[in-house]
């Protein structure tokens, strides 16, 4: 099953220069996919696409972000701080946060974690944190 008639955004941010042309690499890919004849397991979509090169702690965000994913496996105590920042400053209430292996937000009645799963990535498994913003 999939959706039809969407219309989200998606972006990335990232800070090396060499992952974000890989990034913009895979962006061409989808986009020659999505104009090519009609999938007939995919539908895909409209959702407006984007690649940021910057660095997540200080770029301005996109506007409108409802739903954030932080790829925080390996980001230190003082980075996961900033963007912690950056998410109370950004989200509106309603407005999920997803992040890897590490934790956001334990001293906010603002957000809520709603679940926890193993997923499987490249480099084996992760956990994954799911938050839910209650308040502003
Ligand atoms: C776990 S990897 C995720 C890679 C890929 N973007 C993905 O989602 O599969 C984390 C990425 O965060 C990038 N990164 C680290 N600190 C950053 C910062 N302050 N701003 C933006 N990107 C950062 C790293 O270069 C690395 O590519």
């Amino acid at each position: 099953m999939y959706i039809k008639n969407y219309n989200y955004q998606a972006y990335g941010i990232e800070i090396l220069e060499p992952l974000h042309q890989i990034a913009m690499g895979c962006e061409r890919r989808f986009q020659m996919l999505r104009n090519a004849e009609p999938h007939e397991r995919y539908d895909f979509g409209s959702t407006e696409i984007g690649f940021v090169i910057g660095d997540v702690r200080y770029s301005k965000w996109p506007n409108n972000a409802n739903i954030v994913f932080v790829g925080s496996a390996i980001y230190g105590e003082k980075t996961m701080k900033s963007i912690e920042q950056r998410i109370v400053e950004n989200l509106p209430v309603g407005g999920k946060v997803i992040t890897l292996t590490r934790q956001l937000f334990n001293d906010t009645d603002d957000f809520r974690k709603i679940d926890a799963v193993l997923v499987k990535m490249s480099w084996g498994h992760s956990t994954s944190f799911i938050y839910k913003r209650v308040k502003k």
